[in-house]
């Protein structure tokens, strides 16, 4: 029987030496370790031995059986080793090659012309006060004192909301953030009715109107208002404030000029020009040869808006004024066109 362990063994482990891979190697454990191999049937006429011979006899038989099954484990490890050599062979990696740059995110430049804004403002004490984007035409033209038939309330001119909404009060997209003015006066009053205080706020914000797009105007922009309410507020305060923020934002030299305008909801009205700094004043097309530069519109709160954000207007005054963004960014970058800031063209968003 020894013989017999000794030749179950030699024939067992020049067997694993031809086994290639996982199947073959399988095939090898059922033969040589299976239920029914050569070796296990030692096990089984084990007890037929003679009682002396047995021990010595099951000793042998269990160190074949360990020694193959070292084996086994063996040539599996080593078949796994050379198939991960040859899959790393198949996808070799060059460490050497340059890596691919990650595009770094940009500040759109509208958003930077925001920022500057806001921190102009922010040193003169006014805070930001966020409107909604979807208003009522109550807050969005009649609480602005807008004639019933002014050309702005048109369908033609504004993107009403459809749905069930009352004929006389439709949802429409803000045209202007001139409604946050009247949301603003009205939390601030409603919290003191007796005695509202001051408002100094900036209020941002996109807005809609049904425009022919050309290379002036879009449909959505950004605009930032400007409203300060209180005791003793003068035009002069509005100049003031206006005059600074324009030095802080276009240069410590700037002219700036107020022409007479209407808007339905400021009494009296203007607008703020600053010299075109292209041309100096000269003129040029940039500035249509005129020198100078519309930025804003603005003027005093007129009363009926005060009442109608819980002001009295005996007692209350205030200034209120309006500026597009993306105007006063394409100034200060001579961009020629509007329609670039929203169409996503990294040619243009990298420049900034
Ligand atoms: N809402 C006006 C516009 O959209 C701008 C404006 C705001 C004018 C505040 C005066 C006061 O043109």
């Amino acid at each position: 029987m020894f013989t017999q362990l000794n030749a179950i063994e030699r024939a067992a482990l020049e067997a694993l030496q031809a086994v290639q891979d996982e199947a073959a190697l399988e095939a090898w454990r059922v033969a040589h370790l299976g239920r029914s191999s050569p070796l296990m049937k030692v096990f089984d006429e084990i007890g037929k031995v003679s009682k002396e011979e047995r021990p010595a006899i099951g000793k042998r038989a269990n160190e074949v059986r360990h020694t193959l099954e070292a084996a086994l484990g063996e040539r599996q490890e080593a078949l796994r080793q050379s198939a991960l050599a040859r899959s790393l062979d198949l996808e070799r990696l060059d460490v050497t090659l340059p890596g691919r740059r990650i595009a770094l995110g940009r500040v759109h430049p509208v958003t930077r012309t925001l920022r500057l804004i806001y921190r102009i403002f922010a040193d003169m004490g006014f805070q930001i006060y966020r409107s909604r984007d979807v208003e009522t035409d109550e807050y969005n033209f009649q609480l602005l004192n807008f004639p019933p038939h002014h050309p702005a309330r048109e369908m033609q001119d504004s993107y009403y909301l459809a749905g069930d909404y009352p004929e006389d009060n439709p949802l429409v997209l803000r045209t202007h953030t001139s409604p946050g003015q009247i949301r603003a006066m009205r939390e601030y009053s409603s919290q003191h009715p007796q005695n509202p205080p001051p408002v100094r706020i900036i209020l941002p914000g996109m807005c809609y109107r049904y425009e022919q797009v050309s290379a002036r105007y879009e449909i959505q922009f950004n605009q930032v208002e400007g409203l300060a309410v209180g005791k003793r507020i003068t035009f002069s305060d509005l100049k003031g404030t206006l005059s600074d923020f324009a030095r802080r934002m276009f240069g410590q030299q700037v002219q700036t000029r107020f022409r007479a305008s209407h808007f339905p909801f400021t009494e009296p009205s203007a607008e703020m020009d600053v010299e075109c700094f292209v041309c100096g004043g000269e003129g040029c097309t940039v500035c249509k040869r005129t020198g100078w530069l519309e930025i804003l519109g603005c003027g005093m709160v007129h009363p009926t808006v005060l009442q109608n954000g819980g002001y009295d207007p005996e007692v209350y005054s205030g200034f209120a004024f309006g500026m597009g963004t993306e105007r006063i960014t394409m100034l200060r970058y001579r961009i020629e066109d509007i329609r670039y800031f929203w169409s996503n063209d990294m040619r243009f968003l990298t420049q900034f």
